[in-house]
């Protein structure tokens, strides 16, 4: 399934809880990381189950989990601890490289067998540019990586620590800089090259709507398939942006068409441009994609 938004909600807040049910929002992520502090730790696995439990209906959301990283003490309870809630995916945070993402895998495997959840069903999506050393591995998601793992995201805030940058962004244009714009790219040559789902990183300045808007269609034009939120006002402009407009449908439909009226040629004219295979692979691409959307229902 296509999803265009993923809006965090930090775990441990019964109120945005609430308020994420009726957002656009197509998939939930309730966080357990960053948004939720040591001494709330409890309390936001007690109240993340709970809410996956009493919302066992995911066909208009789908409610996903941010557990901590592996290296951190806290994943393993974060993790035994949401699973009675089957959640339809867990997202990963800080990855060294794809072997984390198989250690995962492992776990959800006893996990599943455990709550009697069918096997293979919790999905992962991983934070994949948060260390250092990840920059440097993506080539391991390439030779092995679980089937869980169907979209991939990148960070740019952790990265920069982790970098030891003072600011991920220009200081005048404000667009990210190199490091931050390598990262970006590697993910999302990655996601596609294992054909999973690449996600655009948030945009922190949730009261710019129209800032958020230029980057969605930036990073769609460069590939990216949906975006991160951080506040509710967030989603209907990523879906918006994220979903192909009735103009580019007809022209789809009509590239679609004229190769398939024409038998045989490699090459064609419509409306003065020169169409060639890419042309066709886009095409029925973007037709895909809005047939992925229309199927949410
Ligand atoms: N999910 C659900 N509801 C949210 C929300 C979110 N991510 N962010 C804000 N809301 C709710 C607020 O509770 C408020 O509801 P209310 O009117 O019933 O009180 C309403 O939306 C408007 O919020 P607003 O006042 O505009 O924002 P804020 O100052 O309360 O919160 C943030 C700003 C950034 C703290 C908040 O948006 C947030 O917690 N975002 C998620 C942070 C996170 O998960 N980070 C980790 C990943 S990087
Ligand atoms: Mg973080």
């Amino acid at each position: 399934m296509i999803i265009r938004s993923w809006l965090f909600v930090p775990g441990d807040s019964e109120r945005k809880l609430e308020k994420g049910r009726s957002n656009q929002a197509d998939a939930l992520i309730l966080d357990m990381e960053d948004s939720v502090s040591d001494d709330r730790q409890d309390v936001a696995r007690e109240m993340v189950c709970a809410y996956l439990q009493k919302r066992s209906d995911r066909s208009k959301q789908q409610l996903w989990v941010r557990i901590n990283p592996l290296d951190h003490p806290f994943s393993l309870a974060d993790l035994t601890a949401v699973m009675p809630g089957a959640p339809d995916g867990i997202v990963l945070p800080k990855v060294y490289s794809a072997e984390d993402v198989n250690t995962l895998d492992k776990y959800l495997s006893v996990l599943e067998v455990r709550e009697g959840i069918e096997p293979g069903s919790t999905k992962i999506l991983c934070v994949a540019t948060e260390t250092a050393a990840s920059l440097l591995t993506f080539h391991t998601y390439l030779d092995n990586v679980s089937d869980r793992l169907v979209a991939m995201t990148w960070g740019g805030e952790d990265l920069a620590a982790a970098l030891g940058a003072s600011d991920n962004r220009h200081p005048v244009t404000g667009e990210y800089d190199d490091p931050f714009l390598m990262a970006k790219t590697l993910c999302l040559a990655t996601a596609r090259a294992i054909e999973t789902q690449p996600v655009g990183v948030v945009y922190t300045n949730f009261r710019d709507l129209e800032g958020l808007e230029a980057e969605c269609l930036r990073d769609r034009r460069s590939g990216f398939i949906g975006k991160i939120a951080i506040h509710p006002a967030q989603s209907d402009v990523i879906n918006k942006a994220f979903t192909p407009s009735d103009e580019e449908i007809d022209h789809a439909k009509k590239v679609v068409d004229i190769f398939e009226k024409n038998p045989g040629l490699g090459t064609i004219g419509l409306d003065g441009m020169m169409l060639d295979m890419p042309h066709l692979k886009q095409a029925r691409n973007l037709l895909d994609l809005v047939d992925q959307i229309r199927g949410r229902g």
